[in-house]
């Protein structure tokens, strides 16, 4: 038994071993290997993009890891995860779905073929014109705003975390525009969901679900997979109730949000005799998931950035409030006053560029064999853009490292905008929030410049506010989750001047 176990062993390790090239086909080349574990030990597991933009210097923009058995090509620097994802959009398109996902095949994130197209593009219309056109969100964000500076308002200048309240407030434009309402801060429906959603994406960011991810086999025994499937459940009977609640009062002339459009559609193909289309129940459930999951913790996530270097920049943030203060005084912000408020805007993308919060985007896979800059990436390999060296690009970016506005700044201060700026990826997994995430930014953090000033906790000099991500071992989806957030606000008047 012994014998037989070694040599089972040692065909392990030279079928495991790096394919050798060959005259036709050149595997992007990587480093060494270690049986079994691959190049795990070589990654930093809390920040595995940095290991990985150490290995794209040595080994070029386009290279192999092995994450445990799993063989992953790395795309690296903006000419190349361009050329990949943008012209070869077909061929790098694919999502590759990991172990931890439920519902397989069904949603959008990790979905593909006929059922990801329909779904991504029935979400897209609706986020869209369906019912909830631009103006409808908009207007719904405005509101949303107001209710986070009354919560703001509240600690009169006190430090604390605000974390919880954006959460909420983002979370809210996602719950208008999928239930078509908002629910109370205090509603205990509405911030258990919040708290679960939260919950399940830091769990998914553990070393013991990531572990499950690579070796799914020894998984079973991981406490924090059967937390994250209880989380997922608890989230799943919540919707069904929401559903049900929102079949009976339908309105087929009068769509609220998504889930209507979605059981209207539903309804309509089953009238005409079609039952067997993508519309059904675990499409609607798992979409309505990937809107919540992709479209929360990402934008308030990247607004606690902002408010982060604000209070780490204070003469930047000084320049924020001038403009703000003289181009919309106390009138209302509004996506309109994009294009007059060029220094905001170009604060908030170099916020984007600088926070990074994808470093790795979600991981791709090849839906066909390719020869790529000379090398050969085989069917079903795979990849991940490496957004951070195409974000912190050299070659792109003046000062990579540094909070630096100017990068979306021409010289007479008119907003540029920046082919390299990625922080959404690109090409056919674009991700499909990137309009609304990019106004709701626009407005929450205009919004909150104009009411307060955001400063460090007391005792915290500018130098010692840490701007250091703190990460899960994220290769799922390398989210940055938390960093210090307490800071102290004041509140500041705008000048009086007519509103339009
Ligand atoms: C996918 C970034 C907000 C929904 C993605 C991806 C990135 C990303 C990097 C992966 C793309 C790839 O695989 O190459 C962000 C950032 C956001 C944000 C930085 C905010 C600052 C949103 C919002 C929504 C959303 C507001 C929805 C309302 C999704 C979905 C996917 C996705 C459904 C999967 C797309 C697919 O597989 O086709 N996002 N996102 N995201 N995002 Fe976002």
């Amino acid at each position: 038994l012994l014998g037989a176990l070694v040599v089972l062993l040692l065909l392990y390790i030279i079928s495991y071993s790096r394919p050798k090239s060959q005259e036709h086909r050149m595997d992007p080349p990587g480093p060494k290997l270690f049986p079994l574990l691959g190049n795990l030990l070589q990654l930093d597991l809390q920040r595995p993009y940095n290991t990985l933009l150490k290995f794209s210097k040595k080994y070029g923009s386009v290279f192999t890891v092995y994450l445990g058995p799993k063989k992953v090509v790395i795309l690296a620097g903006y000419k190349t995860v361009k050329e990949a994802l943008v012209n070869h959009a077909e061929e790098f398109g694919e999502r590759d779905v990991l172990q931890i996902v439920e519902d397989l095949n069904h949603g959008i994130a990790w979905s593909n073929g006929d059922v990801w197209k329909e779904m991504r593009r029935f979400a897209l219309t609706n986020m869209r014109d369906f019912g909830m056109g631009k103006k409808v969100i908009e207007d719904k964000i405005i509101e949303e705003s107001h209710y986070l500076i009354e919560v703001f308002k509240k600690f009169k200048g006190e430090a604390f975390d605000t974390s919880q309240p954006i959460n909420y407030a983002v979370s809210n434009i996602i719950c208008s525009m999928v239930y078509g309402s908002r629910f109370e801060y205090d509603d205990p429906e509405f911030t258990s969901m919040v708290d679960r959603t939260n919950r399940r994406s830091q769990l998914g960011g553990t070393p013991s679900v990531q572990l499950f991810n690579m070796f799914p086999w020894i998984g079973k025994w991981f406490a924090n997979k059967k937390e994250f499937k209880k989380l997922s459940e608890a989230n799943k009977k919540q919707n069904s109730e929401l559903f049900s609640q929102l079949k009976e009062t339908l309105n087929p002339q009068m769509c609220r949000g998504f889930v209507d459009a979605f059981l209207v559609q539903k309804q309509n193909l089953e009238e005409s005799g079609i039952t067997n289309s993508h519309f059904n129940d675990v499409n609607l459930m798992t979409t309505v998931r990937d809107l919540f999951n992709g479209g929360t913790e990402t934008t308030s996530t990247t607004l606690r950035w902002g408010l982060l270097l604000m209070a780490k920049y204070p003469k930047i943030q000084d320049q924020v409030q001038e403009e703000v203060n003289r181009v919309i005084g106390s009138c209302q912000v509004q996506v309109k006053d994009r294009k007059n408020l060029p220094f905001t805007d170009a604060v908030i993308h170099e916020t984007q560029r600088l926070a990074n919060i994808i470093p790795m985007a979600l991981p791709h896979k090849m839906s066909q064999d390719i020869t790529f800059q000379g090398h050969f990436i085989e069917k079903g390999t795979t990849v991940y853009p490496l957004l951070t060296s195409v974000l912190y690009d050299k070659a792109e970016w003046e000062r990579p490292h540094s909070f630096y506005p100017a990068h979306f700044l021409d010289k007479d201060g008119k907003f540029v905008k920046r082919d390299a700026f990625v922080p959404f990826s690109a090409g056919r997994r674009v991700c499909p929030g990137e309009g609304l995430a990019r106004m709701e930014l626009f407005i929450f953090f205009t919004t909150l410049l104009q009411h307060f000033r955001f400063t460090r906790p007391p005792g915290v000099s500018e130098d010692e506010l840490d701007l250091t991500p703190r990460v899960g071992f994220t290769l799922k989806l390398c989210l940055i989750s938390s960093f210090a957030y307490v800071i102290i606000i004041l509140l500041t008047r705008g000048h009086q001047r007519i509103c339009h």
